[in-house]
């Protein structure tokens, strides 16, 4: 029998104990699950299931160390504090490890897998990442022989939640409180709209699928926060949606880690990822591209990911929490932001005045973008003095758009803020 001790009884806790309630003597086929101990902040909270049944701690890092659980699961969340010294205690104390706390290893990953090397424990984190999509045992296992090459996420439920809400017209305030109101979003948010928590989950799974050390400090970060409604409207008029993507791909120079919006083809298939599903392409040499999606939130589908590592380690399987020993991750260079080059969509409102375009095309020209089309809207506010400018890029660099973006501006002739999103290339999502 396999004893499970659970720290952590809010969402994803108490959906993991509905799920080993009814399932536990079962699912391992012959190794039974049980759990012995429970931990959380407040004892005589009204759960759904009743605390008596199970030993209680009201210190969670005691749980780790002294309860008679085999697998301890931290299920708290934070990136240091109880959950951070409850993982050290139970590795510490030959207890395996399961974790839905994508900030706890993104930032703490590399000491413990030390840590569960040092003591023949295994770490389970499939949950950490898109929740019931099963990406992390994919890699692991079904697709390690491939040699990455590219891997492109919606990894953030929340994020993507408001973004197909405002391409049903809502503004970008009405969708974020409608996230908060169904449970999505946090009171404070700001770790998924600042594209932070997409961020962690990417640094994973670059480590995991490139086998370098944990590098989250190398992740070029922009969230959702300026995408509006206007924008989104006036980008679907001409084929595109908007979607928070993570990716992490070979580049010429080594390896680029990065999280920003991106425009993507209307009917592609990260485009048809609506509201809190996650998704991912994988693509590796010999697999190709390998589409895998699923609820990335809740607590069901969190628990059911969480309750799968439990199995696993039941049934004996031990993998690096990274595919190979830490010894073996070898780090390779990071290409920074400013050098990845993409199609870009450029928005510009100006004057409706003869020559405007001529002048922004030139400066393009100097700063070696080329132009794919260029499209004007007149209709916008009924404000008939301006007129907005839709211009898709060729290929270019992030500094070269930095810097035409900084000297279109010194050309006097904007009347609001330029808007400028790269565009995921066809052949990325097919
Ligand atoms: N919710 C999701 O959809 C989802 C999806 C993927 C991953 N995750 C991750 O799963 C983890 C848990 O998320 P959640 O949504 O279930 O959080 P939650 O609903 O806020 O629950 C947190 C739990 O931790 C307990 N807790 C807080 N401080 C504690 C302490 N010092 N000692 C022991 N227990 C303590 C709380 O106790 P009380 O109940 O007594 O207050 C509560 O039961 C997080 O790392 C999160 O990022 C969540």
């Amino acid at each position: 029998m396999t004893r499970v001790a659970i720290a952590g009884l809010g969402t994803v806790g108490c959906g993991l104990v509905s799920l080993l309630e009814q399932r536990g003597g079962q699912v391992a086929r012959g190794e039974r699950v049980e759990i012995v101990a429970v931990s959380a902040r407040d004892k005589n909270k009204h759960r759904p299931f009743s605390t008596s049944r199970y030993e209680w701690y009201d210190d969670a890092v005691a749980m780790a160390r002294s309860s008679s659980a085999d697998v301890f699961v931290e299920l708290i969340g934070g990136e240091d504090g109880i959950a951070l010294s409850a993982a050290r205690a139970a590795l510490e104390s030959d207890k395996d490890f399961v974790t839905a706390n994508k900030a706890l290893l993104a930032h703490n990953g590399g000491e413990l897998a030390r840590l569960a090397e040092q003591h023949s424990r295994s770490i389970g984190w499939e949950a950490a990442v898109g929740a019931a999509m099963p990406i992390v045992a994919a890699i692991r296992h079904s697709l390690f022989a491939n040699r990455s090459e590219r891997l492109i996420g919606i990894l953030n439920g929340t994020c993507n939640y408001i973004l197909t809400r405002i391409e049903d017209g809502e503004s970008f305030e009405t969708a974020l409180a409608a996230a908060q109101a169904q449970g999505y979003a946090e009171a404070d948010p700001h770790a998924d709209i600042s594209g932070l928590d997409a961020a962690h989950k990417i640094s994973l799974l670059s480590a995991l699928a490139f086998s370098t050390p944990l590098a989250l400090e190398q992740v070029s970060v922009e969230g959702i926060a300026n995408i509006t409604l206007d924008k989104v409207r006036a980008v679907a008029r001409n084929g595109y949606c908007i979607r928070l993507l993570a990716i992490c791909e070979a580049v010429p120079d080594g390896l680029s880690l990065r999280v920003h919006p991106c425009l993507l083809p209307i009917g592609s298939r990260l485009a048809n990822v609506s509201g809190v599903c996650n998704a991912l392409i994988y693509q590796g040499d010999f697999c190709g591209q390998v589409f895998i999606s699923g609820d990335g939130a809740g607590g069901n589908a969190t628990a059911s990911a969480v309750a799968g590592d439990i199995f696993s380690i039941a049934r004996g399987r031990k993998i690096p929490l990274f595919g190979l020993p830490s010894a073996n991750l070898s780090a390779l260079p990071f290409c920074p932001l400013q050098d990845i080059i993409s199609p870009w969509h450029l928005n510009f409102r100006v004057r409706d005045q003869v020559g405007i375009v001529a002048s922004i095309s030139a400066v393009l020209r100097d700063c070696g973008i080329s132009l794919a089309s260029i499209l004007q809207d007149g209709s916008a506010d009924g404000d008939a003095d301006n007129v907005s400018l839709f211009l898709y890029t060729h290929r270019a660099s992030t500094i070269a758009i930095d810097r035409a973006l900084s000297l279109i501006d010194k050309l006097g002739i904007l009347q609001s803020a330029a808007f400028a999103i790269r565009i995921l290339e066809m052949n990325e999502d097919k």
